[in-house]
């Protein structure tokens, strides 16, 4: 079999429930909890982002540095200012990776936008779910455990390749050596904000899609993605200062869905490119990209979309 994200391929006909760094908003991101509940939820795919310890491993993690979403800062002074890349595998795996979202919540200072609601709260973020996520033993995963998670459960990963604004050298054949090594070609996409990074990652792997992450409006997107980049999915941007699709213009408020920007994204399918839309939590907004056309939707709440389209079962 072939992965279906690639250019030409049959794209699968229902539209991709993408988790954002697992569940974003129900779960601390980028960490195993997360992964597992978007699957529970309906994820077809859970989307990561991955930079390299310092003897090499890919590892998810979303930031540049440690301190926003670890304990790193809490153990040594100036720990939280590293950058991933100073620390080796087994250092990265001894952090906390789940302390900071409870408090956060306990805040008043939900993860991730449009949320949670009570619903939510009452169903996922219950008093021992909480006690658990803030126990100290949620840790930063490698990717090679985020893979064997999706092959066990038979669902698709967007590994995010975070190479902008640093320049990781070896990062982009580390993640094709444990995607090959675990035999998951079938059920990986690779995107990136680094185009570049993303044109080497297809020259070293042919047989892995890549993705266009873009938070600019293009001119063409499928023209650019097929000929400029040989890449097989366009990413734009939906939210906030980032939404080029037009959900932001004073059109949508006037004409909702109508007003979106149907050219590019028709453009895109008709020369084979698949169009995967982040990062979406409004429901009202779900609907209209459904109703739009698009191949994949990266949401910080599963559950939300699944409430849309059918929950995933496998891949
Ligand atoms: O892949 C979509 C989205 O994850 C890109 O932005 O900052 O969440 O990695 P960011
Ligand atoms: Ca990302």
């Amino acid at each position: 079999m072939t992965n279906p994200y690639l250019r030409g391929q049959a794209r699968p006909t229902r539209v991709a429930n993408v988790g954002h760094r697992g569940a974003m908003g129900l779960r601390p991101e980028n960490t195993l909890e997360g992964f597992e509940l978007a699957f529970d939820l309906g994820a077809d795919m859970v989307e990561l982002d991955v930079h390299p310890s310092r003897d090499g491993h890919p590892v998810v993690l979303h930031d540049d540095r440690l301190g926003r979403t670890t304990d790193a800062g809490r153990r040594r002074p100036g720990g939280g200012a590293a950058f991933v890349s100073d620390l080796t595998l087994d250092e990265l795996r001894a952090l906390d990776a789940g302390t900071w979202f409870v408090e956060a919540l306990e805040r008043g200072a939900p993860p991730a936008p449009h949320g949670p609601t009570d619903d939510e709260r009452r169903a996922w973020l219950t008093p021992g779910a909480l006690a658990a996520l803030g126990g100290g033993r949620v840790r930063p995963p490698s990717l090679e455990e985020v893979l064997l998670l999706a092959r066990r459960r038979g669902r698709r990963v967007n590994v995010e390749l975070k190479l902008v604004p640093r320049r990781y050298e070896r990062l982009v054949a580390a993640v094709v050596e444990v995607v090959r090594r675990l035999g998951v070609e079938e059920q990986v996409l690779l995107s990136s904000f680094d185009h570049a990074g993303l044109a080497e990652a297809k020259r070293l792997a042919p047989e892995l899609p890549v993705a266009a992450l873009c938070v600019a409006r293009l001119a063409d997107p499928g023209r650019y993605v097929a000929e400029v980049l040989g890449g097989d999915a366009w990413n734009p941007g939906c939210v906030g200062e980032v939404d080029t699709l037009g959900f932001g213009a004073e059109a949508f408020a006037r004409d909702g869905a109508r007003a979106l920007d149907r050219a590019s994204v028709e453009g895109a399918r008709a020369r084979g490119v698949s169009v995967h839309t982040w990062t979406v939590n409004d429901p009202a907004r779900l609907e209209a990209l459904v109703a739009l056309g698009v191949d994949a939707i990266i949401t910080d709440y599963p559950n939300r979309l699944s409430r849309v389209i059918a929950p995933a079962t496998s891949v």
